[in-house]
């Protein structure tokens, strides 16, 4: 019998960043990481099961409904992940995965986090196996996309939470809690030059690393109160403050990574000013150019419009907080994650 499970599952932005990992292939972070997950951002997965010993069908499918054959290390990477999954629960059966982006691929906005939760939970619901939102979180993890164990939940995630020894994110506030937009300034629209995979490898090559670490238990004890108490004011400079240093740390590794655009630096400084101007907006960067400016509802429309207005800036995308994956085969899923 095929059976097949599709789910949608959005993609997250960190505001304290995953950065440095004692083991890479399986995505063990040194520190803990706190995130929110997104709405309109997300990675659409259908995956069928074939005959055992099946080999495993990987397809991209376009804006139009076309479909073609993944290749190159994208489709390693995703069979590589089929493998594990395969071990983990001792199925024998190949999979048949299609997948496509609400977000263009090409728009350098971070698709692995999506991709791999997506794929999780639908190769796990296709198995017809249920192992709860914990154990999808580590199971995603294992794809060596550290952050795909935050997406497979709602609203506001910690991971790995004080304790945990299972490693997996744990959702710490509903989306409903507060509503935070994210507004993306997309200057790079390529595919960025070092992978976040080489940027954890060099982490710890920087002089900054270890002081990170020393600053780190603040910083995260700050976001939780700021989520707790829907403080903006409070968030923001501390959400600013991690990306900057993720960067200055990716700068100064051995090679050093420069992910920067010159637009990154206009849309730096144009926040500041609208801060200035009384809006309150903030910004965060993952491994590459772009910045996420992080807004309460009221400032979405202004700080889209003027950072669309910054040169270099080649589009700029609206998300906002959002309830975590969905089945599409059926509507069960719930806030807090797709279990
Ligand atoms: O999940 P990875 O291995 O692509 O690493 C994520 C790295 C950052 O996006 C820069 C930070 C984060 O926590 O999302």
């Amino acid at each position: 019998m095929r059976r097949a499970a599709t789910v949608e599952a959005p993609a997250n932005i960190a505001f304290i960043k995953y950065w440095g990992a004692t083991d890479l292939e399986r995505a063990v972070p040194v520190n803990p990481s706190i995130s929110m997950t997104l709405a309109r951002c997300v990675s659409r997965t259908t995956v069928t099961c074939l005959g055992a010993g099946e080999a495993d069908v990987v397809e991209i499918v376009a804006d139009d409904g076309s479909t073609m054959p993944a290749g190159g290390a994208f489709r390693s990477r995703i069979v590589a992940h089929l493998e594990r999954l395969r071990a983990e629960s001792a199925e024998a059966c190949g999979f048949e995965v299609r997948t496509r982006n609400s977000f263009p691929a090409a728009a350098g906005m971070a698709s692995s986090a999506s991709g791999f939760a997506a794929l999780t939970i639908a190769t796990m619901r296709a198995l017809g196996h249920d192992p709860g939102v914990a154990e999808l979180s580590r199971l995603a993890r294992l794809s060596g996309s550290g952050s795909a164990a935050r997406s497979v939940l709602g609203g506001y995630v910690e991971w790995p939470t004080a304790g945990s020894e299972e490693l997996h994110a744990q959702q710490i506030a509903a989306a409903e809690h507060w509503t935070l937009c994210d507004v993306v300034a997309l200057v790079q629209t390529g595919p960025k030059k070092v992978s976040s995979l080489d940027g954890h490898r060099r982490a710890a090559t920087s002089p900054h690393y270890a002081r990170r670490q020393e600053l780190l238990p603040q910083r995260l004890q700050r976001v939780r109160e700021a989520i707790e108490g829907r403080d903006l004011q409070l968030l923001g400079p501390v959400l600013e403050e991690d990306a900057i240093e993720l960067h200055l740390i990716a700068m100064s590794s051995q090679p050093a990574i420069f992910y920067w655009a010159p637009a990154t630096l206009r849309v730096l400084e144009r926040l500041r000013q609208l801060r200035d101007e009384g809006v309150s907006a903030w910004a965060t960067m993952d491994a590459g150019a772009n910045v996420h400016a992080i807004c309460g509802p009221e400032a979405e429309e202004a700080v889209a419009a003027a950072l669309a207005a910054v040169e270099g800036v080649e589009a700029v995308v609206r998300d906002r907080v959002g309830p975590g994956p969905r089945f599409l085969d059926d509507s069960s899923a719930a806030d807090g994650g797709a279990s």
